[in-house]
């Protein structure tokens, strides 16, 4: 089944529970946490996922692009987020930290930029529930979506199902109606779309016109 995650990143930040029930029928609420290190843009923190949380009963798949991943994650989950994503280049233990988010009752997940390949993390993967392979440099919403990281889409799912991994592929950046199947066909399952759902009209028919692009492009290799 493809998910569909519409990015807050886009929405209007003081109006983000209503802009949260404004995507009715999304099966996460992608929150983008940017720390003006990491990445050069300052989003969000801990105080606005603890409200979040309380404005919407759909979970929160929070994407840390922060410095210090080990010392924050943690407290993410502690917060009420369903899906914690920490970035494999700032993270110093990656599999403590995928344990301790485990230990807080959420989904431990781990992101690549670009340039960082997968295949140093291929021992990692078991303890991770899903991996995010960035479809643009992260920082900005709004960004074209790279092509040339479909291969290593294509390389990650085959990796998984050479492990018998039961895990999720996400990819974030420039995912749109023109972009998805292409990612879908190379096998990713959960879909962040940011300026694709909130700059639509109508968010939660778009996030509903995603979900049934990227069902019909996913081959038959999918679950
Ligand atoms: C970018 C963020 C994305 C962003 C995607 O660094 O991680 O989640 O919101 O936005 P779009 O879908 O507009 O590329
Ligand atoms: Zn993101």
């Amino acid at each position: 089944m493809a998910q569909i995650n519409p990015s807050i990143l886009s929405a209007d930040f003081a109006r983000l529970a209503e802009e949260a029930r404004a995507v009715d029928g999304a099966d996460w609420l992608h929150v983008d946490v940017m720390d003006n290190h990491f990445v050069p843009n300052l989003t969000l923190g801990l105080p606005v996922v603890e409200s979040l949380r309380k404005a919407t009963d759909t979970p929160l798949d929070c994407h840390l692009m922060i410095e210090a991943p080990d010392r924050w994650a943690p407290a993410y989950a502690e917060a009420g987020a369903g899906s914690v994503t920490f970035h494999a280049e700032a993270a110093a233990a990656p599999v403590r930290l995928a344990r301790e988010i485990r230990a807080q009752g959420a989904r431990a997940s781990m992101a690549l930029r670009p340039a960082t390949p997968i295949e140093p993390y291929e021992d990692l993967l078991p303890e991770l529930d899903m991996l995010l392979i960035m479809t643009v440099e992260p920082g900005f919403g709004g960004q074209a979506f790279l092509d040339i990281m479909l291969p290593k889409i294509r390389r990650a799912r085959r990796m998984m199902d050479r492990h018998g991994l039961e895990m999720w592929l996400q990819v974030d950046g420039g995912v749109s109606a023109s972009t998805i199947e292409r990612c879908a066909e190379a096998g990713a399952d959960v879909f962040v779309a940011g300026s694709a759902v909130y700059n639509a009209d109508d968010p939660a028919g778009a996030v509903a016109a995603l979900r049934e692009q990227a069902e019909r492009a996913s081959g038959p290799h999918r679950h």
